[in-house]
C-alpha cells in the first residue's frame, strides 16, 4: 500500500488495520514502518512516509463492531467525495466467516469489495459453504479470491508469451510437448507462522492453490478476450478436465526437525514438501504428465515452469555424441521478481567430429530496463481490486473444482517422508518422475 500511494497510483486512501492484537495507531504504523525497513525494494522517502502514516488507523478485534464502523466512518469523512471500501481478509480460512460477519454487523458492506486470502476453505466441503455463506452477505462481483502468484509479471507474461506470437502455440501440446514441471522448492522455513502452517501443510498453502493456477494459464485454450469472464472459463475448462489426484501419484515430505520447531505437535503428520504428478484429459493435454513440486527448507529458492520437448522421431548423432544427455530441450520460465526465460537446445560444440552440448536463448528482465516498472505481486492485485478488475482473480466455481480434484488425496494422504533441510526432498520424488528427471537443479 505504501508503494502504490507513494507513487500515486492511489490518490487517497485511508487505512484501517483490525486484528486480535490490542495495538493503537502507532503500534500500527512501527509495524508498518519495520515492514517497509525489512522489505522494500525501493527506497524509502521520509515524506512519503510521514504522509502515508498519516492515513493509518487501527482498530483492535476486541472494540467490536460498532468501533469499527466509527472508524470507518470518521476515515470516510476525512476524504473529499463518496469513497469505496475495500477490505482485505488477511486471515486463515477458520476465521474468513468471522471476519465477514463482522463486516456484516458493522454495516460495511455496501460500497465495499473484499479480498479474500488462500486457501479458501481447507476443503471442497468447506469451500463450498465458505462461498455460499459469504454470498449472503457479498456479491460474486464484489468478492476478489486472491492468489498473488497470478500477480506475478513472470505469470502474466505466460499469457503475452503464448497468445502474442505465432511461434510457440503450434507445438503447445501433447504432440510436441513430452511433459511439464512446475517446480517451486523454497529455503524458508516456517519463521512465525507456525500455528498457520501445521494446520495448512504445503498442499493447501502452495499446491491447491498458486501452483494450480500456473497450471491453469500454462494449459489453458485462447480465450475469445483478455476480459475477466473468458479468461476465468477457460482457467475453469482446464480444472474441469483435470483427474483427480491419486495419493499413488503423491510424495509428501517433512523435513528432520520440524517437529521440534517452536508451535508444531511433536508427532505432526503436517507435511512441508509435497510433489505430484497429474493430468489434463483433454485433447490437448491427454497423456502428458504434468509433475508439481514445492517445499519449505529445500536446497535452493526457485519458481520455475519448464515444458519438455519430445525427442526428435530419429537420432542420427553417434552414441557418446551428447545428444540428450543433459535432458531434453526445454522451455523454461522462471518466476522471479526479475523474470526469465529460456529455450534450451542442443547444438554443436565447435571443433572436429560432431559433439554435441545443451545451449540457450534467454529473456531476462534485468536486461531490458524494465525492471523498475515491475509492481510487486500483490502491489498489482489490490490495485486491480481497487478498480474492480476480476482478471487475475480466482471464481467460486473454479476453487471449488480444486478442491473436488484434491478429494482423494485429502481422504488418503500417503505417510510423511522425512527430508533432510538442504536437499531436494525425499528421494523418493525421482521415482515419481521416472523415466524423466527434475528439471532442477540447473
Ligand atoms: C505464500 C505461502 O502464499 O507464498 C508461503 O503461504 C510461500 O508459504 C509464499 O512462502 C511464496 O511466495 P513468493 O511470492 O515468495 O514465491
Amino acid at each position: 500500500m505504501f508503494h502504490l500511494v507513494s507513487s500515486g497510483f492511489i490518490p487517497a486512501c485511508r487505512i484501517i488495520g483490525v486484528s486480535l492484537d490490542e495495538l493503537d495507531a502507532d503500534g500500527l504504523r512501527k509495524i508498518a514502518r519495520e515492514a517497509i525497513d525489512q522489505f522494500s525494494s525501493h527506497k524509502v522517502n521520509e515524506a512519503d512516509w510521514t504522509a502515508f502514516s498519516a492515513t493509518l488507523e487501527y482498530v483492535p478485534m476486541s472494540a467490536g463492531p460498532v468501533a469499527l464502523k466509527a472508524a470507518v466512518d470518521a476515515a470516510e469523512a476525512s476524504l473529499a467525495g463518496e469513497s469505496r471500501r475495500l477490505h482485505y481478509l488477511s486471515v486463515p480460512p477458520v476465521a474468513a466467516l468471522p471476519a465477514v460477519r463482522l463486516l456484516a454487523e458493522a454495516g460495511l458492506v455496501d460500497r465495499s469489495r473484499v479480498i479474500m486470502e488462500k486457501p479458501f476453505g481447507t476443503d471442497f466441503a468447506s469451500a463450498v459453504s465458505l462461498n455460499a455463506r459469504l454470498h449472503e452477505v457479498f456479491a460474486e462481483e464484489q468478492i476478489f479470491r486472491i492468489d498473488h502468484f497470478l500477480g506475478k509479471e513472470a505469470a502474466q507474461n505466460i499469457l503475452a508469451f503464448r497468445f502474442a506470437n505465432g511461434l510457440f502455440e503450434p507445438i503447445w501440446n501433447r504432440n510436441f510437448i513430452d511433459h511439464v514441471q512446475i517446480d517451486v522448492p523454497e529455503t524458508l522455513g516456517l519463521g512465525t507462522r507456525s500455528g498457520f502452517y501445521e494446520a495448512t501443510g504445503a498442499f493447501r498453502d502452495m499446491v491447491v492453490t498458486h501452483l494450480f493456477q500456473i497450471l491453469g494459464f500454462v494449459a489453458m485454450e485462447a480465450p475469445t478476450s483478455l476480459e475477466p469472464a473468458p479468461i476465468s472459463e477457460e482457467k475453469n475448462k482446464v480444472f474441469r478436465s483435470m483427474s483427480v489426484i491419486e495419493p499413488r501419484n503423491v510424495v509428501r515430505g517433512q523435513y528432520a526437525g520440524y517437529r521440534s520447531e517452536p508451535g508444531v505437535d511433536p508427532e505432526s503428520d503436517t507435511e512441508t514438501f509435497i510433489a505430484l504428478k497429474c493430468g489434463i484429459d483433454n485433447w490437448r493435454w491427454a497423456g502428458v504428465p504434468f509433475y508439481l513440486r514445492t517445499g519449505k527448507r529445500l536446497a535452493e529458492g526457485q519458481r520455475i515452469i519448464s515444458l519438455a520437448f519430445r525427442e526428435p522421431p530419429k537420432s542420427m548423432f553417434p552414441a557418446g555424441s551428447g545428444v540428450g544427455a543433459q535432458g531434453p530441450d526445454h522451455l523454461t520460465f522462471d518466476l522471479a521478481d526479475a523474470s526469465k526465460l529460456s529455450l534450451s537446445f542442443y547444438g554443436k560444440h565447435p571443433g572436429p567430429g560432431m559433439r554435441l552440448d545443451k545451449l540457450s536463448m534467454q529473456f531476462a528482465m534485468h536486461d531490458t530496463g524494465w525492471i523498475g516498472d515491475v509492481l510487486e505481486a500483490y502491489e498489482r492485485l489490490i490495485l486491480d481490486a481497487m478498480r474492480g478488475d476480476h482478471t487475475l482473480f480466482n471464481t467460486a466455481e473454479g476453487i471449488e473444482r480444486l478442491w473436488q480434484v484434491s478429494l482423494p488425496l485429502l481422504e488418503s494422504p500417503p505417510p510423511v517422508r522425512l527430508y533432510q533441510p538442504g536437499s531436494w526432498g525425499p528421494m523418493s520424488i525421482h521415482q515419481l518422475i521416472a523415466p524423466h528427471a527434475w528439471r532442477l537443479p540447473f
